[in-house]
């Protein structure tokens, strides 16, 4: 394990471990003596390579050894009790990445992916949030180079438009971004920014939950971060979690 910090922000990085969220959650109340006072990013976890990442809707991540991004970021919720935090982290990522000159957007709720005209989308990173106590464990992996070993379908890494940059580097652009704007903003404005991004908002999609399946047009994201959905029949429903396709 290694210390090191960005601005005030402790940053501890391993070469291998199984989970760098298992690791936050788990350690938590350790890591917690070297949190700094006021800032909305407590501590980053980093890894090179992990042996069980953990996705969204319990599916594993997998990645090959220094291809990735893999980092957690424990929060201290500025919109409690919402997801807007990940969802402000999110957006603030795929602005990193449109810096760089890839033309990611956000797939609802939290995936970045690559649209390019009539190719299927293909997803670039993700983001799985846990909660630990008062403070949010935001996982976020992102693909840099190749992804070829990985069979997953349907994904690509920075490397395949032209990016080449480290998982450190990578890390250091998204936290000079965070630490160079204070982000006061209202749950709207979170909102606002999120939806000029979202490749989702007015989209026609399947989503699937543990136990339904629904079809319909993308009407808004709610307050909290819900996907709003408008289906065939008329009726209106709010979804906080759930797997989406895009039908069109
Ligand atoms: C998804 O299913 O799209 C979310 C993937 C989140 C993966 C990241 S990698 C760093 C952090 N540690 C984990 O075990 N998962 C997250």
């Amino acid at each position: 394990m290694i210390k090191s910090s960005f601005a005030d922000i402790p940053i501890i990085s391993f070469d291998e471990i199984d989970s760098t969220n298992k690791y936050a959650v788990l350690n938590l109340k350790d890591i917690q003596s070297g949190f700094s006072v006021s800032s909305w990013i407590k501590t980053v976890i980093l890894a090179k390579h992990q042996t069980a990442g953990r996705g969204r809707l319990d599916r594993t991540w997998l990645n090959e050894r220094d291809s990735s991004l893999l980092a957690s970021f424990i929060v201290d919720p500025k919109y409690f009790g919402t997801m807007l935090d990940t969802t402000l982290l999110i957006t603030i990522i795929n602005d990193v990445l449109n810096n760089l000159g890839v033309n990611s957007s956000i797939k609802w709720p939290n995936d970045l992916v690559v649209k390019q005209s009539d190719a299927p989308m293909k997803k670039l990173g993700g983001v799985l949030t846990e909660i630990a106590g008062d403070f949010l464990v935001i996982g976020v992996g992102i693909n840099i180079n190749s992804t070829e070993k990985i069979e997953v379908e349907n994904i690509c890494s920075l490397e395949d438009f032209g990016v080449h940059i480290s998982p450190e580097e990578l890390l250091n652009e998204i936290l000079s971004e965070i630490t160079s704007n204070n982000f006061d903003l209202s749950h709207e404005e979170v909102l606002n920014l999120y939806k000029e991004k979202s490749e989702t908002l007015n989209s026609v999609v399947r989503v699937e939950t543990f136990n339904e399946t629904f079809e319909g047009k993308v009407l808004d994201f709610s307050n909290t971060g819900a996907l709003v959905l408008e289906m065939g029949d008329g009726r209106i429903i709010e979804l906080s979690e759930g797997d989406i396709t895009h039908l069109r």
